[in-house]
């Protein structure tokens, strides 16, 4: 059974295109006209965010909403953790409250998981220090197949801060399981020590290379919070070695998507002009986030 839902790895393949099926029937029933489902009417789903955060608290928070339960945030930085309470309590705090849910955003790598262990509510990790977005990368690949009708065979390239990137760790996992050939592209300090535990195909610092003939091209943010030392020189030669500009663009493939979960630094890692171009999914991914974590939801329940 599984309680919670804390990495992509307890995900295999049939359990993935389950919530795939979840997802397109929410999707379908919303946009027909159904916005008040009653799925986990009587359920509570708590948000403890202890980092910022637009589009994952916004779309777990209104998919609860759909679907019927009551929803309620708390910010880390106006809860009690600021009086010195530790995560444990405050997660047991919750639990009391009869909490069904618990979608819990941390800047500690493992949260989630310790959390987890220590309560009865179910634990949805919305992304725990740089260790895993399983949610995301879930409505990523769920992008990737709506977009491209497959994910299997196709040829993804990962660019950007991939040493501090939960994505990123969450993607390449799922995406290897489901079939993708998997190029990973970065600066030297930003590509991780052990590679070979990675489920990689290639690897380069060269971003031309990376993305020659690519079906699908993921941005990554540089996530200057993360990073305590010095990485690159300037944002400015970060974007010119890094960045995605119109040449590069005519380097994937004709019909290839560029996608980016967000939140995007402007003309860092795409050109202002091309972040919602022709070739951009990142306002799809947005919101395909409602319907995939709708679905998580439900899938969990099913559990
Ligand atoms: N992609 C993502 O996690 O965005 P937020 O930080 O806005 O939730």
């Amino acid at each position: 059974m599984l309680k919670d839902f804390i990495s992509v790895r307890q995900l295999d393949e049939g359990s993935f295109y389950f919530i795939y099926e979840l997802y397109k029937e929410f999707r379908d029933r919303y946009k027909a006209g159904e916005t008040k489902l009653s799925d986990l009417k009587g359920y509570s789903v708590l948000l403890p965010f202890f980092e910022s955060s637009t589009r994952t608290r916004t779309s777990f928070e209104l998919a609860g909403k759909i679907l019927g339960a009551d929803t309620i945030n708390i910010s880390g930085s106006s809860s009690s953790v600021k009086k010195g309470e530790t995560l444990y309590d405050t997660i047991k705090t919750l639990e009391a409250m009869q909490s069904d849910f618990i979608v819990l955003r941390h800047y500690m790598s493992g949260a989630a998981h310790i959390v987890a262990k220590h309560v009865k509510s179910r634990i949805i990790n919305a992304g725990d220090g740089s260790h895993e977005h399983p949610s995301q990368a879930v409505l990523d690949a769920i992008t990737i197949l709506e977009k491209k009708g497959k994910i299997n065979g196709l040829k993804i390239a990962i660019i950007g801060d991939i040493l501090h990137s939960r994505v990123a760790r969450s993607q390449i996992h799922l995406f290897h399981m489901l079939g993708a050939n998997i190029t990973i592209c970065g600066p030297r300090t930003m590509l991780p020590r052990h590679l070979e535990q990675f489920e990689v195909n290639f690897v380069t610092t060269n971003i031309n290379e990376a993305l020659k003939e690519k079906d699908v091209a993921i941005f990554l943010r540089i996530q200057l919070e993360r990073q305590k030392k010095v990485f690159f020189s300037t944002l400015n030669e970060y974007s010119i070695k890094y960045g995605l500009n119109r040449d590069r663009v005519n380097l994937l493939k004709d019909d290839a998507i560029i996608m980016h979960p967000g939140p995007v630094n402007r003309g860092v890692e795409i050109q202002s002009e091309l972040v919602y171009g022709n070739r951009s999914v990142i306002l799809d991914q947005v919101e395909n986030g409602l319907f995939t974590r709708m679905a998580i939801y439900k899938f969990l329940l099913n559990q």
